[in-house]
């Protein structure tokens, strides 16, 4: 039985025929995976023309652009005009450049969304591209007019690609965090008596999954506990160091975590690990979109992420990087049309991991989408927004006598900012998004994440709602 990609429709005779042939269609040809950004077909041109948002941004930042009120980003009334520009190529990442960010975005200033860590909103330009190209294969979903998403596809690989810093060939676009952790999990080969070394604080995908694998295959996994408020990089380094042995073989780590907010010193854990050849993995899902990553200073083997998260694409949209020359060793989770007629994958580096079945081709398309808003503001100055929101909300947060889970510190933290709820953590939870607009989780204790969408009034009204619910908290 074959499905995915269009083949279970297929009546029986001579299906692998048939699988071949309708799988040709839909190889690139052999260079185009080598290309930063391949050739681009005229009629995905001119849908691009239309209505992507490549240069868009970047001429806005120009102040070349001016917005038709019915093409209005506000997220506040189509009705109201378009918002105010920044007057030239050097305009200041001032307020008003945030403001113009956050005019990007459909949310209402009544529902401000401060969850990063769990799901961000897109900005318009990718909900519209997801919405654009969802129709178009509605329209007509042959084979002949879904040839182009191969292209958008590489597009979208590259772009990402090229903001980490790794080659188009190491990167998959799969679907979310917890497929690449198990990817990882399910997929570096491992025997009996080998070791694993957690951080306790992993999401499960990262850390249960690993005892599944332990039950199945006689795999040792040893968790490290970091101090609760660590005091510099060196407490951090140190528990992880001392756990590794002559029969470690994967280091599986976060780079920001979840449930506390420490942000580890990955170079640093990488340089104690490589040496040893011990695979160090790194779940980015709290970093990709939030931190200007660059996987190759870093120097992890495998690194893993959601768009759906401080990316703020598509949803369902993941990321897999794996280093060049670790991937041919590593095992894929699934194998469907698309991989080859034997063991050896047909298709070029990390893509042999997103060889899923059918996949949404529109929703693959948006994460380049998705890639130049990012480009638009930039990793440095998206980062540097990111800790400033972050910080101001943890001076607040603080000043009010909450007790931070999250280091104050930048070096030691990111965008997840986390304190402690000894009261009721639900009905403040609840209460904060009824009464002051504020949509947070309870990760941890009470987390708030803020991103390049919230305003610095967002960060107020926050600490305000905190504030309001005091005794609910502190119990
Ligand atoms: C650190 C970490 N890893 C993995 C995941 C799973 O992400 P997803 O549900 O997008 O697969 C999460 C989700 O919050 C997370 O925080």
């Amino acid at each position: 039985m074959r499905a995915g990609a269009g083949f279970d429709a297929d009546p029986p005779g001579d299906w692998q025929g048939k699988v071949r042939g309708n799988y040709d269609q839909h190889k690139l040809p052999a260079n185009a995976i080598h290309t930063a950004r391949p050739r681009t077909p005229t009629g995905v041109r001119q849908m691009k023309r239309q209505t992507s948002r490549r240069n868009f941004l970047a001429e806005m930042a120009a102040g070349a652009v001016v917005l038709p009120p019915a093409l209005s980003l506000s997220g506040r009334s189509p009705e109201s005009g378009p918002p105010p520009l920044p007057s030239g190529p050097s305009a200041p990442r001032d307020e008003s450049w945030w403001e113009l960010i956050r005019s990007q975005f459909s949310f209402t200033d009544e529902r401000v969304p401060m969850n990063a860590a769990n799901l961000c909103p897109s900005p318009r330009s990718v909900a519209a591209r997801v919405e654009e190209l969802t129709r178009d294969i509605d329209r007509d979903c042959s084979f002949n007019n879904r040839a182009k998403f191969r292209t958008l596809t590489e597009e979208s690989r590259a772009a990402v690609a090229g903001q980490l810093g790794v080659s188009p060939d190491e990167i998959a676009i799969v679907r979310n965090t917890s497929e690449s952790n198990n990817t990882i999990n399910n997929g570096v080969p491992l025997s009996p008596g080998d070791e694993v070394v957690l951080w306790d604080q992993n999401h499960p995908t990262n850390n249960v999954a690993w005892d599944v694998r332990a039950a199945r295959f006689g795999i040792t996994v040893k968790r490290v506990s970091v101090p609760r408020h660590p005091a510099s990089a060196r407490e951090l380094i140190d528990p992880f160091v001392a756990a590794l042995t002559d029969r470690t073989r994967v280091l599986s780590l976060t780079h920001v975590s979840n449930v506390s907010g420490i942000r580890l010193p990955v170079r640093e854990l990488v340089e104690a690990a490589r040496p040893r050849g011990i695979h160090v993995h790194l779940d980015g899902a709290q970093s990709w979109g939030a931190l200007d990553v660059n996987l190759r200073e870093l120097g992890c083997d495998s690194y893993s992420a959601s768009a759906h998260k401080w990316y703020m694409g598509p949803k369902e949209a993941g990321l897999l990087y794996v280093r060049e020359s670790r991937i041919p060793e590593i095992w894929p989770n699934i194998v469907a049309p698309g991989w080859g007629n034997d063991a050896d994958p047909d298709v070029e580096g990390a893509r042999k991991f997103e060889s899923l079945g059918q996949r949404d081709d529109a929703c693959l398309a948006a994460v380049g989408t998705t890639a130049d808003f990012h480009d638009a503001i930039g990793g440095p100055a998206t980062e540097a927004r990111v800790s400033e929101l972050a910080t101001m909300l943890k001076q607040g947060l603080a000043e009010l006598g909450m007790t931070l889970v999250t280091p104050m510190d930048p070096a030691l933290s990111g965008g997840v900012c986390i304190i402690e709820v000894p009261g009721d953590r639900g009905t403040a939870l609840r209460r904060l998004y009824e009464e002051h607009g504020i949509a947070g989780a309870g990760t941890g204790g009470l987390r708030l994440c803020p991103h390049v969408y919230n305003t610095r009034e967002h960060i107020d009204r926050a600490v305000a709602g905190v504030k309001a619910l005091r005794d609910v908290i502190l119990g």
